[in-house]
């Protein structure tokens, strides 16, 4: 079965697994995966950077000027800014605490939108919105959800003190993010609650494989 021009979904909760899950099932594919919170994350970054306060819309300008591409791979992505890669420092914690109140900007989606959509398929798109507005098209779409204890309890396997804090931030970020982060009509929603990441990815690769043979 070819997955010629084919473009499959996986959204979800943070840290529901999904970035693990997207590149598992990218491999598995022979695809790239493409992590659009990463877009988020550079935009977010570019406005630090740029002394912008938090969800500034000046930072539509410094991206006009200065575009973060992401490269994506089934391994991982990586995010370049005018030569320099900016990949490592997107996940630090001024990034985490930042991305929400950019990703809040209709512009800011437009712009990320826009970069996704200039991406030649087949790939696997991952983040918040890729079934619902980004790929409404997608041959298949899939939402991963597990409860924030769950979610905490893996964030936390190096400082299990931390535990109740992490779970405290997670659920501030689902309230944050919950308007941009809903399951498509058309997608299956899996818990992975009691799933580890490789059945999650191998249940994902054999329904996209099914969907490719029919
Ligand atoms: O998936 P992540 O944790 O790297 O995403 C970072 C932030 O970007 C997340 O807090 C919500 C936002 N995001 C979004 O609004 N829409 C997406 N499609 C992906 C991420």
């Amino acid at each position: 079965a070819t997955l010629r021009g084919v473009i499959i979904t996986i959204d979800g909760v943070a840290a529901s697994g999904k970035s693990t899950v997207a590149s598992g099932v990218a491999r598995a594919l022979g695809v790239p995966y493409v992590s659009s919170g990463l877009l988020y994350r550079a935009v977010t970054l570019h406005g630090l950077e740029s002394g912008l306060p938090g969800g500034d819309l000046r930072v539509l300008e410094r991206l006009q000027a200065q575009p973060p591409r992401l490269e994506p791979h089934a391994e991982g992505n990586r995010v370049h800014l005018a030569g320099r890669d900016l990949t490592d420092d997107l996940h630090a914690t001024r990034v985490d605490e930042g991305v929400s109140a950019y990703a809040a900007l209709p512009e800011v989606r437009a712009w990320v939108d826009e970069q996704l959509r200039a991406l030649p398929a087949p790939f696997v798109a991952e983040g918040r919105d890729m079934g619902t507005n980004v790929f409404p098209q997608a041959q298949a779409k899939f939402y991963l959800t597990a409860s924030p204890r769950v979610r905490a309890e893996r964030r936390s396997a190096e400082r299990p003190e931390d535990l109740d804090a992490i779970e405290a931030a997670l659920v501030e970020r689902d309230t944050r993010d919950a308007a941009q982060s809903l399951p498509a009509a058309d997608a299956l929603v899996i818990d992975t609650g009691e799933l580890s990441a490789q059945e999650v990815i191998d249940l994902i690769v054999a329904q996209v494989r099914e969907k490719a043979a029919g």
